[in-house]
């Protein structure tokens, strides 16, 4: 997929309206996740270093109007200190105030700008929102991959209006995940994980089609395991979708891709984090038994598939990774992906919050082919989706 370029964009001297994906996690106004903010920063040192005057847009959160728990001001002194020179935040998106810091920028100036969902407009795609946002500007560029899935005034409203070009970020999200499709280094394996086969019915059934094998496990593994008949005891699952999961299975055997379903667990007496972790067999789960990670077996059958494979996809942990004595399962697959990676054995390719969490808390991030920074919108490329605000973006062939 060609998007257009930024670096053929006549920027020296221009306003540029940046589209971020600056919606980071934060405790009490302090930000404890910064993977989104420091993958934007080469987009913003390419765009100030050819003398464009930057102004950064992003959403946080899902606020109903104005929410003062939810500003972006947190964000501007780490961008200050990334870039090495001062981000002034600016208290509103759109209006009087915004119009007059924009006309005194110099060009290598950048300015951030209040949550954009503080308006409805935004989320609405709101054609009059769109203008007031482009006013002042003359070229937008898009670097908020992880929110192309949505039809907004930022990420599609200001394309109709203002020349629109895709950032350094956003290239490098298309390039990647369209290589499992387009490029795929075969065997391709995919893990795929999480709570919910509810939530990622479709990603299962894309990928069924043209990846070699697939991982299902974590909580979204007990219900294919319930499905297939296997007592779970009192663990989180899906009982509605037995009849998909089967479904699933049947797919996988129709396109020849190798499920590989758990075939034990780690499970404790109580769903609390100091539990002790004891080990089960998929056939002797007891009713009183909650499932929290993998079993020592079911890794190994993981890792081995990794060893098979030259391309691996990976979304979902495959237990509460954040619980240390659950964390197992899904720190051996971030350790392993990392080392066959380095050895050059494979191309990893991974995406979603706790998958990233489970990535940063292994020391693996920088070993990965390519770490996402997107959720939803990596689910949606995933499963054939097409993005609203990637195709806007679209070089036309
Ligand atoms: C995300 O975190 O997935 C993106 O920022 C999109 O957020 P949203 O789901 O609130 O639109």
């Amino acid at each position: 997929m060609k998007l257009k370029d930024m670096s053929l964009a006549p920027i020296q001297g221009k306003v540029v309206l940046l589209r971020a994906d600056l919606n980071v996690q934060m405790v009490d106004g302090v930000v404890t996740d910064t993977f989104r903010i420091d993958q934007i920063i080469p987009t913003i040192k390419s765009l100030i270093s050819r003398g464009a005057k930057v102004v950064v847009i992003s959403h946080l959160g899902r606020p109903n109007g104005r929410d003062e728990s939810l500003t972006l001001k947190p964000i501007a002194p780490l961008l200050s200190e990334r870039l090495g020179t001062s981000v002034p935040f600016v208290n509103d998106c759109i209006g009087p105030v915004v119009d007059a810091e924009i006309l005194k920028l110099n060009p290598g100036n950048v300015i951030l700008l209040e949550n954009l969902r503080f308006y409805a407009g935004e989320e609405a795609n709101d054609p009059e929102f769109a203008k007031q946002l482009a006013l002042n500007c003359d070229i937008f560029v898009n670097d908020a991959f992880a929110t192309a899935h949505r039809a907004h005034a930022s990420t599609y409203g200001v394309t109709q209006i203002l020349p629109s070009y895709a950032g350094l970020l956003m290239h490098a999200e298309v390039n990647a995940l369209s290589s499992i499709f387009d490029n795929p280094k075969k065997p391709v394996l995919a893990i795929i994980a999480g709570s919910k086969v509810s939530t990622k019915i479709d990603v299962l059934k894309n990928l069924i089609k043209s990846v070699n094998s697939m991982i299902i496990d974590g909580a979204m593994g007990t219900t294919f395991c319930y499905a297939m008949g296997y007592a779970v005891g009192d663990s989180l699952y899906e009982p509605t979708m037995k009849e998909t999961a089967l479904e699933i299975m049947e797919l996988a055997k129709q396109y020849g891709c190798e499920l590989i379903l758990p075939v034990d667990k780690t499970i404790a007496k109580k769903y609390a984090p100091e539990s002790d972790p004891i080990f089960r067999d998929m056939n002797k789960i007891e009713p009183d038994d909650v499932i929290l990670d993998a079993g020592p077996i079911s890794t190994e059958r993981q890792l081995a598939a990794i060893d098979k494979s030259k391309m691996v996809i990976w979304n979902g942990t495959v237990g509460m990774a954040e619980w240390a004595n659950f964390s197992r399962g899904s720190f051996a697959i971030a350790n392993h992906l990392a080392e066959q990676t380095k050895m050059g054995k494979i191309e990893s390719i991974c995406g979603g919050g706790d998958t990233v969490a489970a990535i940063n808390a292994t020391n693996t991030m920088n070993d990965m082919t390519y770490v996402s920074t997107a959720g939803g919108a990596f689910l949606e490329f995933v499963e054939g989706k097409k993005l609203p605000g990637v195709e806007a973006l679209r070089e036309v062939e």
